[in-house]
């Protein structure tokens, strides 16, 4: 059996070692696929794989369709967006994810944007500081409560709002829920975005939303790009001179942001928020052991097609 490990954004190289244990003591090959140049040295390196462990590399129909030999593809983290799972049922292949085992390092790299963000981006001019501000967490999964853990401990008022998650499982972390996301981002100095890219979600966090922050808003995105209704963001951040925004996922309209609200718009070059060590090992390891217990046992916890 070969399980190809095909991540254009590399795991660190502990994790690489790490999944290699899990793979060989299964009596399984690896195989890395590491920085690829194009789709095309993807499609080439999955022609004979039996297992997949991605990251936000897009897993398509082609894809899909060159990997005659392909079983299951891991992907080592949350958001699955990036898999067509229809394509890969009508190929019989399993599609899952590693819930959980990345969050807590995009949660920490979430409230160190509000820190940055409250410091003005560190430009040596007085800031504001996190302590008694309160924080809306939108959408409240597994980063979303590790920002709410963290952000208890700088003395944050945490408020949180999930359609899918029951009230009192909120208020039970010692978090208030709030009755909407409309309530949310008036009640809240800083909303931090934990939505997924889902059709409903898109461009879902747009003028009207946001407009509701009050005086001095920030608006962190440690999720997706495609949640911003970009256009209107930027038309609010015009007229709006007080917020900013603060986003782990380059916009697509990057050049705008960056041109005309400079001091107050932040991007990381590249998604790095399950960018540490402890994530790549904790989702990389998982997705092995996921694979073994598939191919050995026919496990399918975790199975999101
Ligand atoms: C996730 O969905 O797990 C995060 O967005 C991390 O994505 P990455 O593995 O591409 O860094």
């Amino acid at each position: 059996m070969k399980v190809l490990v095909a991540t254009d954004k590399p795991f660190a190289k502990v994790a690489v070692d790490g999944i290699r244990k899990e793979i060989e003591a299964a009596g399984y090959e690896l195989a890395l696929l590491e920085k690829y140049p194009s789709k095309a040295e993807l499609l080439e390196a999955v022609r004979d794989a039996n297992a997949l462990i991605i990251r936000s590399d897009v897993v398509d129909a082609e894809v899909l369709e060159a990997a005659r030999e392909l079983k299951i593809v891991v992907r080592a983290g949350a958001g699955y967006d990036n898999v067509d799972l229809a394509a890969a049922t009508a190929h019989n292949v399993c599609v899952m994810n590693t819930p959980g085992q990345n969050s807590n390092a995009v949660a920490e790299l979430a409230l160190g944007m509000m820190v940055m963000a409250a410091r003005n981006m560190y430009n040596g001019t007085s800031g504001t500081e996190l302590k008694g501000k309160k924080l809306g967490i939108h959408a409240y999964g597994n980063v979303g409560r590790n920002v709410a853990r963290i952000a208890k401990g700088f003395g944050m008022e945490v408020y949180a709002y999930d359609a899918f998650c029951p009230k009192a499982a909120i208020e039970a972390d010692g978090v208030t829920a709030a009755d909407s996301a409309e309530a949310l981002y008036e009640q809240c100095d800083i909303v931090s975005l934990h939505i997924p890219a889902t059709p409903e979600t898109k461009n879902s966090i747009n003028e009207a939303l946001v407009n509701r922050m009050p005086k001095g808003g920030i608006l962190v995105n440690t999720a997706r790009k495609e949640v911003i209704n970009e256009t209107e963001l930027i038309q609010l951040m015009e007229k709006r001179t007080d917020l900013k925004y603060m986003t782990d996922i380059m916009p697509a309209a990057h050049d705008t942001f960056s041109s005309k609200f400079a001091g107050r718009y932040f991007t990381t070059p590249k998604k790095m928020g399950a960018q540490t060590a402890e994530a790549n090992i904790n989702a990389g390891i998982a997705a092995a052991r996921q694979i073994v217990g598939f191919l050995k046992e026919g496990c399918t916890k975790f199975k999101v097609n």
